[in-house]
């Protein structure tokens, strides 16, 4: 007999749970420890280049391009081929199938370009030899001519050839045009944004292992294992059955491996399947941040009208987005930033545009947040701009400009927000950051303190919780239960240090009613479950949990049957309690035998699960829709002091309330806000990506490119998971996804240094303050204040003259 979950609501409604089931160890809503935990701290943790290479294993290296853009005219590598050590060297030309690793079929992402290349450091050939020393020394011996052709490597100049790796699209509600003309007032701007390496610990790696009948099996760090294997598969020329990749963790994705991990694991499989020997390419730090993609930068545009209460009436906004040379994931990137232009704000007749440039740079990819962190920087920066216009605390304008619950509640993609909470997040962070006395404290000491100011900034963040490419919203897992009633684990999700596994895994252990220790978590392989989304867009514990608690609620219904028949009780007198099974009042036995039993009667103790998102539609053509199962929200209160002599900057306090509705894990969970917040912090204040004008990247390690240290922490970090979190949808257990919104909490910390800054002019001139605010950007957005407050003088004194 089949039945679907809410069916089985004789147990407990899932979200009912409000704290972890007595008796039960791992359960949902207990704060397990990351099951890696410990492994990552002593070492034992196995990522790729742990695992042990068989004999004969082979290593390569990239060799790369030295232009931005031009032909392949002759390409010398024969001394590279008689190096020491080489056992091959692949070009184009040793492409057996299909020569793209593109994640949309756009064809423009070459495993090694045929002819032109695209930007500074493309890999144009790779090196395979005995060991990683003598394949890199290899790589440099290269003899390559080019014919260099014009290179396109800002935004603005492939904005002005119209240089498009998509067609623009446009969302709009209302008509902004008109809304703008009525405006009582009106302010336009320009803010430039900045991109940001992923700087994941592992970088990327693929260990190939050739298989019988030309087959391979690739131990690849990647967050999507079934595009990795479909890719390679066409790569290979052969069926997608051909190829298996397995991912048991990886040390940090970020978004960096949601697409980018590809084209070396298609090189790493070439040579496997040619060579007949293992295949290993871990790429160097360096060329690591070289050659692939990194967090999009922006140009945007905007001009707001707004009332005297500081009421957005009317916005147009354009967003121009280096996309670099391929599309790559562009064109949904681009997408959520403009669905993420309101944030938490109702913005009334609106236009919003989106260019997606194509430059000749590296591809940029997915990254935390995926679009929406760039366009909710922007529009938190139109509000205080908007509250420094009417003199106005920042706060109050940005809660006059809160979506309604009743009314004001249309988003620009027509969306109905149905689950706004943050009236009430707002009023908790208020008050237990202290934030109006510590306002009037601040402005005192400002007014006193000519070198050193202070700012503060409360920002909210609203995150739309799906993939907004609605077919992408599903996932599968797989069952077993061995006769001595231990479990084994494994789902389409892949792990990158986010806690998914062992979140999944409380979800099994919480439906069986048995220890987290009984379960075994698994890597992710394509074997197992088929035809996976990438872990991405902050889904994965929402529908691999669903997909889990599907497949062990089909063994479990199983179970109940079989011990229905067998001790004559009705089905609905059946209860699993921790570590036992109550049958009526007939018996009481343990898990383990009634599984030992099972089996004896010949019960199939394996199933598979499947989770589809429920609700949710998108039109692309109209932009309307409901992209989204449901937002996330969180808030943050940001303190930062700046030094206006060297532009210096430091956080001192930090506030935050998240709602991660009714928590999974609330250890797991107060680990990723932290993270993403100061991950967050690093793009918005040190991460600055530099070229040169040859389009090549300075920044290309950490000498140069600055992530956040241990000191960069704020002293006083205050983390609270909203005690009244909750989440109107059925998501699993009641939980909200939270891999991504704590990010976006750190504008914060960006809007707090500007509010510093406002402090130079007393809040007269607006500071002009981009991404990242590094030292150089604070003290130029100073002086710009400076500059603004002579002018002003000069304007009063000119008038006092007349
Ligand atoms: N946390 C860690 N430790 N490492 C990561 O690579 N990636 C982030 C986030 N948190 C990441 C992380 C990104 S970009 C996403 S989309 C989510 O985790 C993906 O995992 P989830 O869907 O299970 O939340
Ligand atoms: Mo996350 S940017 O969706 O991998």
């Amino acid at each position: 007999m089949s039945r679907t979950p809410s069916q089985l609501v004789d147990q407990k409604e899932p979200g009912e749970l409000m704290a972890p089931t007595p008796g039960l160890s791992g359960g949902v809503r207990s704060p397990s420890k990351h099951d890696s935990g410990p492994k990552h701290v002593t070492g034992e943790a196995v990522y790729i280049d742990d695992i042990l290479e068989p004999f004969g294993t082979l290593h390569l290296a990239p060799g790369a391009a030295t232009i931005a853009h031009g032909k392949i005219v002759k390409m010398d590598l024969s001394k590279v081929r008689s190096a020491p050590g080489v056992v091959c060297v692949l070009t184009a030309d040793d492409v057996p199938g299909v020569n793209d690793v593109s994640p949309a079929h756009t064809h423009d992402d070459p495993v090694l370009p045929d002819g032109i290349v695209q930007f500074y450091g493309q890999p144009v050939f790779c090196v395979a030899a005995e060991t990683r020393e003598q394949a890199r020394n290899a790589a440099k011996l290269a003899h390559i001519e080019y014919e260099e052709l014009p290179a396109v490597l800002s935004i603005e100049e492939a904005l002005e050839k119209q240089q498009f790796v998509a067609p623009p699209h446009v969302m709009a509600q209302g008509d902004a045009v008109s809304a703008l003309a009525r405006a009582k007032h009106r302010r336009s701007g320009k803010m430039e944004i900045g991109g940001q390496d992923h700087f994941y610990l592992e970088g990327q790696i693929t260990f190939a292992i050739p298989q019988e009948d030309g087959d391979v099996l690739l131990h690849c760090s990647t967050q999507h294992p079934s595009e990795v294997q479909h890719n390679i598969a066409n790569v290979l020329g052969r069926p997608a059955n051909a190829v298996t990749v397995e991912v048991r963790r990886m040390g940090g994705g970020f978004g960096g491996k949601e697409t980018q991990a590809s084209q070396w694991a298609a090189l790493s499989a070439i040579v496997a399947v040619k060579t007949g020997r293992p295949a290993k390419m871990r790429l160097d730090r360096d060329d690591d941040m070289v050659m692939t993609g990194k967090r999009h930068d922006f140009i945007v545009e905007y001009d707001v009208g707004f009332d005297d209460d500081g009421r957005i009436c009317g916005l147009d906004i354009q967003y121009a987005t280096n996309c670099g040379f391929s599309a790559d994931l562009s064109a949904a990137i681009c997408d959520r930033a403009m669905f993420h232009t309101d944030n938490a704000y109702y913005l009334g007749d609106v236009e919003i545009r989106s260019y997606r440039c194509k430059t000749n740079l590296v591809s940029n990819t997915a990254f935390r947040g995926f679009g929406g962190p760039q366009g909710m920087v922007a529009i938190e920066r139109i509000i205080d701009e908007i509250a420094l216009t009417l003199s106005r605390d920042p706060l109050d304008v940005r809660i006059a400009n809160y979506y309604g619950i009743n009314d004001r509640n249309t988003t620009p993609y027509h969306m109905t927000v149905e689950d706004n909470v943050l009236a009430e997040l707002t009023d908790e962070i208020v008050a237990s950051s202290d934030y109006r006395k510590r306002r009037a404290e601040i402005d005192a000491f400002n007014a006193d303190s000519p070198v050193i100011k202070r700012g503060l900034s409360i920002t909210p963040v609203k995150f739309g919780i799906s993939f907004t490419t609605s077919f992408l919203n599903q996932a599968g897992a797989l069952i077993h239960i061995y006769q001595d009633g231990s479990v084994h684990l494994n789902h389409g999700g892949t792990e990158m240090g986010q806690g998914l596994f062992i979140k999944v895994a409380q979800v099994v252990a919480e439906e069986f009613q048995i220890d987290l220790d009984r379960i075994k978590i698994t890597a992710t392989n394509t074997g197992k479950v088929p035809n996976t989304s990438a872990t991405a867009a902050s889904s994965g514990a929402d529908m691999n949990g669903m997909a889990a608690r599907d497949a062990a609620i089909t063994i479990k219904n199983r179970l109940i049957a079989f011990a229905a028949e067998k001790y004559g009780v009705a089905e609905a007198a059946i209860r699993f309690v921790p570590g036992r099974v109550m049958i009526g009042d007939v018996a009481d036995v343990e898990f383990a035998d009634l599984v030992k039993l099972a089996y004896l009667a010949r019960v199939s103790l394996s199933a598979t699960g499947y989770y589809a998102t429920p609700k949710i539609h998108y039109d692309r053509e109209t932009a309307s829709g409901r992209p989204f199962y449901y937002f996330a929200y969180g808030i943050a209160c940001s303190e930062v002091m700046i030094d206006t002599l060297t532009g210096e900057n430091k956080v001192t306090r930090v506030d935050i309330c998240h709602d991660v509705g009714r928590s999974l894990n609330p250890a797991i969970d107060r680990g990723q806000i932290e993270g993403g917040f100061i991950q967050g912090m690093g793009w918005l204040t040190s991460e600055e990506l530099w070229w040169n004008d040859a389009g090549q990247l300075r920044t290309h390690a950490p000498s140069t490119y600055k992530i956040p240290a241990c000191s960069d922490r704020p002293e006083d970090f205050r983390l609270e998971l909203w005690s009244s979190g909750r989440n109107v949808e059925k998501s699993i257990h009641r939980s909200k996804a939270v891999g991504e919104p704590p990010l976006m909490l750190a504008i914060s910390v960006h809007r707090a240094i500007a509010d510093a800054i406002a402090s130079v002019g007393n809040g007269k001139v607006i500071p002009m303050l981009d991404t990242p605010a590094t030292p150089e950007a604070v003290l130029y957005a100073v002086a710009g204040v400076a500059k603004g407050m002579i002018a002003r003088h000069h304007d009063t004194i000119a008038a006092a003259g007349e």
